[in-house]
């Protein structure tokens, strides 16, 4: 058994298991114990695989494609992070129980930390899972989590200096936040079969938005039409969504320091290869073979 790396100053082993941010843990009680209702929505993932996107598509759809009533509040407003709702570092726990229905709420916690109402599918809130390659995904988290989302007097500033190699030695150890992509892929992935599961895969939004939005809408049960399709189509696009405030954390800026890397960055598949090494490449390759041999789970490492 190898070591488990000691973690930066910000971050500790939740329940021995779970690499978390120490500012997550006041959350947890709620994220792991919260009751559901079926007409609750969830949008689950590991991070940086594309939930941003995902969330603002289902904003739309479930609002008719028109986001016009929601005014100023962002995202973290109508959508909150349930392991991360108050940013701000505030005592208070904002109770989700008080948020008006359908509840639209994000997770990046492994499903096994998930509540027992979801657990033991005693409420059939509707799940999207969005998936992405690990390579692609790994390097998106290095821009976010080191480089871009440093909190002032929270974030270890060591770790603030860190090269891709380091952080990616991190991520094979599952050590960055949030722990096994390998697990957490998996988890969903086995019940992706449940009717109140939608399993995407980044790579194949990309490919072909509209269809997703389709899916995304039949899923939710949204009778839209062709031209409301059409618009949730363009509105989330890589270029409206990275210029629209709503949806693009520049809120963050109040909060920490200016990011050093914007939230929707790229949004590409394949920029992965200008940071491995080919070395760090052929062993993501063999620990993902390891990992997802013959559960019939792929992703696409390229455009
Ligand atoms: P990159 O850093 O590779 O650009 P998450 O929301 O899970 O944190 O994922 C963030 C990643 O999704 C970022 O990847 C971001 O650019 C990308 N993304 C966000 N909105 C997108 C969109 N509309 N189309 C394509 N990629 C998008």
């Amino acid at each position: 058994e190898e070591q488990r790396p000691e973690l930066p100053s910000h971050q500790l082993w939740y329940k021995d298991d779970l690499a978390l941010m120490h500012i997550m843990v006041p959350f947890m009680n709620q994220v792991e114990n919260m009751k559901c209702m079926d007409d609750d929505v969830f949008v689950c993932s590991w991070p940086k695989c594309g939930t941003t996107w995902v969330q603002t598509i289902v904003m739309y759809v479930m609002n008719d494609a028109n986001l016009d009533k929601f005014g100023d509040k962002t995202i973290e407003d109508i959508f909150p992070m349930l392991e991360l709702i108050d940013i701000t570092g505030g005592t208070d726990i904002p109770d989700i129980s008080a948020m008006p229905s359908p509840r639209l709420m994000k997770t990046h916690v492994p499903f096994k930390y998930l509540c027992e109402d979801i657990r033991e599918r005693r409420k059939k809130p509707k799940i999207v899972y969005v998936t992405r390659n690990p390579k692609d995904a790994i390097v998106s988290f290095y821009h976010f989590d080191p480089l871009g989302f440093s909190i002032p007097g929270v974030t270890d500033p060591e770790y603030c200096k860190w090269t891709f190699s380091q952080y990616l030695n991190c991520f094979f150890h599952d050590a960055t936040t949030f722990g096994s992509y390998w697990d957490h892929n998996l988890e969903f992935w086995e019940r992706k079969d449940w009717d109140n599961i939608l399993f995407l895969k980044y790579e194949d939004m990309l490919k072909d938005p509209r269809t997703h939005v389709v899916k995304i809408a039949d899923f939710l049960g949204k009778k839209l039409t062709e031209e409301q399709i059409d618009t949730i189509t363009t509105e989330t696009s890589f270029t409206k969504m990275k210029s629209n405030n709503m949806v693009n954390y520049s809120f963050y800026n109040s909060v920490k320091l200016p990011q050093a890397s914007p939230f929707i960055r790229k949004g590409r598949a394949g920029g992965w290869k200008t940071y491995f090494t080919v070395a760090e490449s052929e062993k993501m390759d063999k620990i993902y073979e390891e990992k997802f041999r013959g559960t019939g789970l792929q992703h696409s490492f390229n455009v």
